[in-house]
């Protein structure tokens, strides 16, 4: 509780004045809240005046049209907001008289209404006590308490949530989720935090463990990369086949395996007898079939590898062949084990 107490005591000598704070009006207030994500309040307020003058209730703005709406809205981003904005002023004028729900969770059930904008207005407007957790909160909480946990893992995101319903003063809860945010912005700063003269240096972890500049931690979402395998899988007419050595850098360096066709996208057999690598290996007639009927997604940390497996029956082949014993005894990766096993069990 001190620590919502020390963060209101601040709020209430720094905070901004701003118009959305001098009403606890829900279509304001939902409005500025709408206006504010991903956006700064400096670049937000003036959206907000001509809205406000514009539309001053949800009437005007459900009666508006959209090109209207969108044209006010120009400049701001995300125009998906905007939209959303429209479809649920429509949604309170027209199906509840004008009248926002008055509850968190029946806030939440509203077009582009998401956690953060619920717990805005139900605290700010009618005293409910929700945390609002943004990047500013984020910032503060895992500074103050320490937590490394990254604020966009679904753990973290849990996590912070819970924490900030804890620390919530009953009494104000839009007072303190006001004060945190704007702590967050003007004081605990992403660059340069003003710790010198900070109301909560003493009890702060990260400035304790000389830890305020790596905190909080955002995990980096690495993009999967897709790609499409195609091993041939050939047998000649004495049951033999083929297995090489992956080489160069990368992903199973020195395992062996059958020869790779990597295409850009899902290869069918026209495309893959066509392809340099199988008229090298393959001078003559072959016999192809698709061993997996349902294509092998094989999972590793940065790709996906969309294999599939042909066996291609032929006569004569360019390359040195291989008894299913000995391939048996090589290191191969875990995709090609699975598909040996299949392979093998069916043939014998
Ligand atoms: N950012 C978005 N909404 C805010 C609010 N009500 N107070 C402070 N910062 C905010």
């Amino acid at each position: 509780m001190i620590f919502a107490k020390q963060l209101i005591y601040w709020y209430l000598q720094n905070k901004r004045e701003l118009p959305w704070r001098k009403t606890k009006d829900p279509y304001r207030v939902w409005l500025s809240e709408i206006m504010l994500q991903q956006t700064r309040v400096a670049q937000g307020l003036p959206y907000f005046l001509t809205f406000t003058e514009s539309f001053p209730t949800v009437f005007d703005l459900a009666k508006a049209d959209e090109v209207e709406v969108l044209k006010l809205w120009q400049g701001l981003g995300y125009y998906s907001r905007a939209r959303n904005l429209h479809f649920t002023a429509k949604y309170v004028a027209e199906e509840l008289n004008g009248v926002f729900p008055k509850n968190y969770k029946e806030l939440l059930q509203l077009k582009g209404v998401g956690d953060y904008t619920a717990s805005a207005i139900a605290s700010i407007c009618y005293d409910e006590a929700v945390a609002v957790v943004d990047g500013n909160v984020y910032r503060v909480l895992s500074r103050y308490f320490g937590i490394a946990t990254p604020i966009n893992s679904t753990k973290g995101i849990k996590e912070f949530k819970e924490l900030a319903n804890t620390l919530i003063d009953a009494s104000q809860p839009g007072v303190y989720n006001q004060a945190i945010m704007d702590f967050g912005a003007l004081h605990c700063k992403p660059q340069n935090p003003l710790c010198d003269e900070c109301p909560l240096s003493t009890s702060c972890i990260a400035l304790a463990t000389n830890k305020v500049k790596e905190l909080p931690v955002k995990e980096k979402k690495i993009k999967i990369k897709k790609r499409y395998f195609n091993y041939l899988v050939p047998v000649t007419p004495d049951n033999k086949t083929v297995l090489e050595e992956r080489t160069g850098k990368g992903i199973w360096q020195g395992l062996y395996q059958f020869p790779l066709v990597e295409s850009k996208k899902e290869a069918n057999e026209k495309e893959l007898v066509e392809t340099e690598l199988f008229s090298k290996l393959f001078p003559e007639e072959t016999t192809v079939s698709l061993f997996n009927k349902e294509t092998i997604v094989h999972k590793l940390s940065h790709q996906h590898l969309i294999t599939k497996f042909w066996v291609v029956k032929t006569t004569k082949i360019n390359e040195l062949t291989m008894s299913w014993k000995t391939v048996k005894e090589q290191p191969v990766p875990v995709l090609i084990d699975k598909f040996l096993k299949e392979y093998l069990n069916e043939e014998s």
